[in-house]
């Protein structure tokens, strides 16, 4: 598959078939996630396979809290979705939260934080560098997902419940959650191309506000 298909059709996948995932897809999609830049190489990232149904079970009803608090609040308008088809996005998340644990798989992002280097700590506002070194992987193994044709779900709600997640799964102290990522096959065919701002909305040429041109 061409990078750019990937790129351009690695939707969200809220809804899953049941069928059980292959080791050998599972593990091209996490090699991919290896290959991602980390803060001076420490690669701190770890990644959790979970199938075993009942910890899949546990982290359906840890997970349904913070939904149901969030969807609550996007429903009264508490949040703003930023979709043009919120509707249906909170619906689909809506029945993933319902069905999460149904997935065939729940791969937990971790990160060793010794292994973390913040450079955004100092300034008085919330650190985005924190979760540099994560991120990227996390993509790139979606991405890998993508290519084996494998739907993903990139999660930070259930985050929130970092101490009981690590309990269940024996991850050790100085290790953080930082995602769950559900994946599984799609009960429908990938998008052509997902639902995005124009090229020349969010890419400035020189100074911010002036578009960058090449807009596609
Ligand atoms: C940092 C981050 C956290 C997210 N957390 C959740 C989550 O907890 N639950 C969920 O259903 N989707 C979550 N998402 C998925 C986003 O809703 C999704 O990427 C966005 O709506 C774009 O959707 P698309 O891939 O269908 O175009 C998260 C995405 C990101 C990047």
């Amino acid at each position: 598959m061409e990078l750019g298909d990937a790129v351009r059709t690695a939707v969200t996948t809220r809804r899953f078939k049941p069928d059980a995932v292959p080791d050998e897809l599972l593990a091209r999609a996490l090699d991919y996630g290896r290959f991602a830049p980390q803060g001076g190489n420490r690669q701190p990232v770890r990644f959790v396979v979970v199938r075993d149904p009942e910890h899949r079970r546990q982290l359906q009803e840890w997970y349904l809290v913070p939904w149901k608090a969030y969807i609550g609040a996007a429903l009264e308008g508490g949040i703003d979705i930023g979709s043009t088809h919120a509707t249906g996005l909170l619906r689909n998340a809506d029945h993933m939260a319902e069905h999460f644990g149904e997935a065939p798989a729940i791969v937990v992002v971790c990160a060793e934080l010794a292994g973390l280097h913040p450079t955004d700590t100092e300034l008085g506002r919330l650190s985005i560098v924190g979760g540099g070194s994560v991120y990227p992987a996390v993509q790139n193994f979606i991405l890998g997902c993508r290519e084996v044709g494998l739907g993903a779900a990139l999660t930070t709600l259930l985050c929130i419940y970092e101490p009981q997640v690590k309990e269940l799964l024996k991850i050790p102290d100085g290790v953080a959650t930082a995602a769950h990522v559900v994946v599984g096959f799609r009960e429908r065919p990938f998008p052509s191309a997902l639902d995005r701002k124009p090229l020349g909305e969010i890419a400035f040429d020189g100074t911010w506000g002036a578009p960058f041109l090449g807009e596609r």
